[in-house]
């Protein structure tokens, strides 16, 4: 198996990081979340009883499996956006007799290198092509050795909320235009509901989702040489109902410096950073949203309608 890798440069980062911290507010890009820790305590997110998308999204699969894996097409490579965690994936791949190749696509070489590995145990004729990528911007599929008829995508978890309505069109089109035409898009988008249970979901009470937070602060330190000290800052998260989207901060607790790289950032006490947008749509809101890009086929909600997949398909 080979591990494909569209490297982004170092010093691509440093200046995301350094532009961020220079806005007024401050900002971090939110992949910077995924380091080895940071994937692993978003694992951990999945699997806390407040946190309700995983489960979920796993449960509106498994119920619908047979009707969802046939809309994908005979021959199908499949391309999986951000390989988070796998059982959803294996889900998919069990119940797609004909695929011709398996694309996951993430931005951290160690998961992703981990999770093609235990698949293909368990999978030893599935064609495998890992690619190192950050698909967030612009990225090329590898060339696949094998005979296919169709690409499908697959983007689940309702990632697609990490971007803002604006970035998450460019975002579709890209995808639509990278995986040629009339390609399927399975994808998971987390619905509009009651404010309490978006709040609770983004502030558990074990505070792992607070870990995952200050652990960006964490990731930067090594990836661009910083000392930031995570016990000066605290995690908030909370639903901003005119915008429809969870906000996730880091509070500076105190006046501080920090130095990154050959510069030095300063904090006020109470400062904020913001670290993520996790947008939540209606079923209307997103139909309107991918209008002209692709059109929604077909929709799978659960029975509390808290989540849904969709099966869009490129025009
Ligand atoms: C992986 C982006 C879908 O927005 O719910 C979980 C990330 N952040 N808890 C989300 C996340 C805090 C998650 N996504």
């Amino acid at each position: 198996m080979q591990v494909k890798t569209q490297d982004t440069r170092h010093e691509d980062i440093l200046d995301e990081i350094m532009d961020g911290l220079k806005n007024s507010p401050k900002i971090l890009p939110t992949k910077l979340f995924y380091d080895e820790k940071g994937s692993q305590l978003f694992d951990k997110i999945c699997e806390l009883d407040e946190y309700y998308p995983t489960r979920t999204e796993l449960k509106i699969l498994d119920d619908n499996i047979e009707e969802i894996t046939s809309y994908f097409g005979d021959d199908c490579v499949l391309v999986e956006l951000g390989s988070g965690s796998s059982v959803k994936i294996r889900l998919l791949i069990d119940h797609l007799p004909t695929l011709a190749a398996y694309v996951p696509v993430d931005i951290s070489s160690e998961h992703l290198v981990y999770s093609a590995e235990s698949l293909k145990a368990d999978h030893p004729g599935l064609k495998v092509y890992p690619l190192v990528a950050d698909y967030t911007k612009e990225f090329a599929l590898p060339i696949i050795n094998e005979n296919y008829k169709t690409v499908d995508a697959f983007y689940p978890g309702s990632t697609i909320g990490n971007f803002t309505p604006e970035k998450a069109i460019r975002f579709l089109e890209r995808v639509a235009n990278t995986c040629e035409k009339n390609s399927g898009l399975l994808i998971g988008v987390d619905l509009k509901k009651e404010k309490s249970i978006l709040n609770t979901a983004y502030n558990d009470s074990k505070g792992i989702t607070a870990e995952f937070n200050l652990n960006i602060l964490n990731h930067i330190n090594a990836l661009v040489n910083a000392d930031f000290d995570i016990n000066k800052f605290s995690h908030q998260a909370f639903y901003n109902e005119k915008y429809g989207r969870i906000e996730m901060h880091l509070i500076s607790k105190e006046n501080q410096e920090v130095q990154i790289d050959d510069e030095v950032i300063s904090f006020g006490k109470d400062e904020n950073i913001l670290t993520e947008y996790s947008y939540k749509y209606s079923l209307q809101d997103f139909k309107k949203l991918v209008d002209g890009i692709y059109d929604v086929e077909k929709i799978w909600v659960d029975d509390k309608q808290l989540f849904s997949v969709q099966y869009l398909r490129a025009v």
